[in-house]
């Protein structure tokens, strides 16, 4: 599908001629149809559907939520135009799922401007959105996974312990977790370790950067089956290790243990842009706020210019306030991107989990926030929320884990 190509349902041949002549001139191609069900039928086969047609069977609100319940057609966007400049009209088109709408008489700039957002939008969602599966298809499984936040004190660190201790608890021995928040990384306070050698000595063995089983013996066993590669004792250390040392220490890391689950903190520098190139996916946690939302859609920006579309990015909104005034809709609209994991507030379970080195998901199984951390883990990596065990096939088969071909 070219990304230039614009379905638009117009009864009208003034109005049709209106929309198509701006929309052409800036190098669009342009279909008109007159048929509500043609254009539904149709949709998929455009970059974005503009519909104007006025109430009754077959109207603007009901082909576009005949199109926004096809789930082939989620990822194409649907500009409604309103009759009217009235507000209950608005609301309507946008209850039924439109993404965009523009009242008549429209402007044909302003016409140009919403469809070129739209499809700016819609192409970074789709950039960033490899999780959403075609239907009965496996999951890919996902041996690297980071968790960055361009915010530090948003649950970084909290998401990354979940995610790997309950990916450990289905292939113990197999999962490693990194902590590269080089300054002040506290991977190993949340599980209530207390390592003698860290990613810093590691990083100043060359032998062992390169050898699985000597890269092994700088992981502390957790009793939960986590292996844990902790950040550096002293920030000093730490700016030592280089983004090749990183990369080498990762290369290792992947063929001692099947998944690695990287804290990479929440600064931007060539050590954790060399991570947020070779992870497989990538959880962003972003919480309501508008500093952070911000500072995320920065570095989307960032990314995007450097050229790392993130690709493999999960957002996950963490609740971090008790009290919350941005919506859903309204923190989407600020990132410009679907927001696919939840987790929810609790005033005492986080701080308890930190403060006694026992992660959620081991601590307080049954609780909401282990539920949706567990959900997040096995979005990321790819495997089956409900698997037992996810180890794979070099160790022999234990079930669980489904393989895309
Ligand atoms: N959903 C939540 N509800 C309440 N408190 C939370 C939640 N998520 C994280 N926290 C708290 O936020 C603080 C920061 O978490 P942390 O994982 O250290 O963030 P980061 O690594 O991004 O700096 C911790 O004290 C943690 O208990
Ligand atoms: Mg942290």
């Amino acid at each position: 599908m070219p990304s230039s190509t614009i379905l638009v349902l117009e009864t009208s041949a003034e109005v049709a001629a209106a929309i198509e002549g701006p929309l052409t001139r800036i190098g669009y191609q342009v279909t008109t149809t007159a048929d509500p069900d043609d254009a539904v039928r149709r949709a998929g086969d455009y970059a974005l559907v503009i519909v104007d047609v006025g109430s009754g069977p077959g109207s603007g609100v009901e082909v576009c939520r005949e199109i926004r319940g096809t789930a082939a057609f989620s990822a194409i966007p649907v500009l409604c135009m309103s009759q009217t400049d009235d507000v209950e009209e608005r609301v309507r088109y946008l209850e039924a799922g439109a993404d965009d709408v523009v009242a008549k008489p429209f402007d044909p700039r302003e016409l140009e401007a919403r469809v070129e957002a739209l499809l700016i939008r819609f192409q970074r969602s789709r950039d960033l959105a490899p999780l959403v599966l075609a239907d009965g298809d496996a999951p890919a499984r996902r041996n690297i996974i980071a968790c960055f936040s361009p915010k530090g004190g948003v649950g970084t660190t909290m998401i990354a312990v979940n995610v790997a201790t309950w990916l450990a608890a289905r292939a113990p021995d197999r999962v490693l977790i990194v902590d590269l928040d080089l300054q002040f990384g506290q991977v190993a306070t949340h599980l209530n370790l207390k390592p003698q050698l860290t990613i810093a000595e590691l990083a100043r063995d060359d032998q062992s950067l390169r050898e699985p089983e000597l890269l092994r013996a700088y992981a502390i066993q957790h009793a939960s089956g986590l292996a844990v590669l902790a950040a550096p004792g002293t920030p000093e250390s730490g700016r030592l290790i280089t983004s090749e040392q990183v990369n080498l220490a990762l290369s290792t890391a992947r063929t001692a243990y099947d998944t690695i689950v990287i804290d990479a903190g929440s600064e931007l520098d060539e050590r954790s842009l060399a991570v947020l190139e070779r992870a497989e996916a990538v959880v962003i946690p972003i919480v309501p706020e508008i500093g952070a939302l911000k500072a995320l859609h920065s570095l989307l920006e960032y990314l995007t210019e450097v050229g790392l579309a993130a690709a493999t990015a999960t957002f996950a909104l963490n609740h971090l306030f008790a009290s919350e005034m941005l919506s859903m809709k309204q923190i989407e609209a600020a990132i410009g991107t679907k927001v696919e994991a939840e987790i929810p507030y609790d005033a005492r379970l986080y701080l308890k989990a930190i403060n006694e080195g026992i992660p959620i998901v081991r601590g307080a199984p049954t609780s909401a926030p282990a539920a949706a951390l567990g959900k997040l883990a096995a979005a990321a990596a790819g495997v089956d929320e409900g698997s037992a065990s996810i180890q794979d096939g070099r160790r022999g088969r234990l079930g669980g884990l489904r393989r895309r071909g």
